[in-house]
């Protein structure tokens, strides 16, 4: 199996229709003058999952996002939510799809819970009902003492999640986030974080794209890496990471003075050497399968050496990337980046 057929369950050709799914994208396509920013990108989200979509500054994540919310035209391919054809049903879309930023004209002057106020009559919710929503989404964001001062006084996090919470005023049933936690400090990032998952604990399914691999890890359950337009692997984080490779075994063993006696089961068990940590006692052995591990364990066990601690570290989504695509994750996308390759 190849690492881009990785979490995928059986979902079946398209023809099946994709009212099962959240989202169903094929072959995306978006051209800017020559430039084609999004390259044939399909995806599959499952509903009551958050689904991000990982990808450095410029990959296209921003664009398919709009394409799939009905803010950019679709040049080619095509996207159903629950099964409605976004190009033939863009109503049905909108109230579909909660989607953030598009609040970004906010009236400074006013305060959060007026503004919230304001956005729920402006979808048509009758006054009494709006100042009920209102204040139902001030307190699920935290935002309740903050609520009546003006938004100019807000910092950066409290503007996000206030943004995420007027997305929300409609209850639409799945999320878009863009980037929902750039320029956060970590403290605020962790709030949003607990925030994104809450939002699936309600009911809700999320898209959210990010540059972060670690926001991928902690928040996804699965991610599609998607580089210059195109999608280069997709799975779990785990999978991701499994499937790109070298796990390594961290020993500690009860007694420094076995470390050669262990070097030499390595040896003998994998052919390779063990690493030794500057912790007295410790030793990392790359394995090129994770089940290798137990050999090892054996072996020492076997030859009366005794371990106080184990693990298996699998690699970062970092790595991760690297291998996927050729290039880190932030690196700028100057032409001659293929010498790096
Ligand atoms: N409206 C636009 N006009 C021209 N080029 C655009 C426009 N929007 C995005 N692009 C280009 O498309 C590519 C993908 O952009 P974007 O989807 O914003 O990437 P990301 O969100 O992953 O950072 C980039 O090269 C960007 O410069
Ligand atoms: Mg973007």
């Amino acid at each position: 199996m190849s690492i881009t057929e990785l979490g995928r369950t059986g979902a079946g050709p398209a023809s099946d229709g994709g009212a099962d799914l959240a989202v169903r994208a094929e072959g995306l396509v978006k051209t800017f003058g020559t430039h084609r920013a999004v390259d044939g990108i399909d995806l599959e989200v499952r509903p009551g999952e958050i689904f991000g979509v990982l990808g450095p500054n410029g990959a296209g994540k921003t664009t398919t996002l709009r394409m799939l919310a009905t803010l950019l035209k679709i040049d080619a391919g095509r996207a159903e939510i629950f099964g409605v054809d976004v190009a033939a049903n863009p109503h049905m879309i909108r109230q579909l799809v909660g989607v953030t930023g598009q609040y970004a004209s906010v009236d400074e002057k006013l305060t959060a819970r007026e503004n919230l106020w304001l956005f729920s009559r402006l979808q048509g919710i009758a006054a009494p009902r709006a100042r009920h929503i209102a204040t139902e989404l001030l307190g699920q964001f935290g935002l309740e003492d903050a609520a009546d001062k003006p938004i100019a006084q807000y910092s950066g996090g409290m503007r996000r999640r206030l943004d995420l919470a007027a997305s929300l005023i409609t209850r639409p049933p799945l999320i878009f986030l863009d980037e929902p936690t750039t320029g956060l400090d970590p403290r605020t990032r962790g709030q949003m974080w607990d925030t994104i998952r809450s939002l699936v604990t309600d009911g809700c399914t999320v898209l959210l794209t990010t540059q972060y691999l670690d926001e991928a890890d902690q928040l996804a359950d699965r991610v599609a890496v998607i580089d210059r337009g195109r999608k280069v692997a997709e799975g779990t984080p785990d999978e991701l990471k499994t499937a790109v490779g070298n796990s390594t075994l961290q020993v500690q063993l009860a007694e420094p003075a076995d470390v050669p006696t262990a070097v030499e089961i390595v040896r003998r068990v994998l052919g390779s050497e063990p690493i030794l940590s500057p912790e007295q006692g410790r030793l990392n052995v790359a394995l090129d399968q994770a089940d290798l591990a137990a050999e090892v364990l054996i072996g020492l066990r076997t030859a009366g050496v005794s371990i106080s601690s184990v693990s298996v570290a699998k690699p970062s989504l970092d790595e991760v990337f690297l291998a996927l695509t050729g290039h880190e994750a932030d690196d700028e996308h100057e032409a001659g980046t293929e010498e790096n390759r």
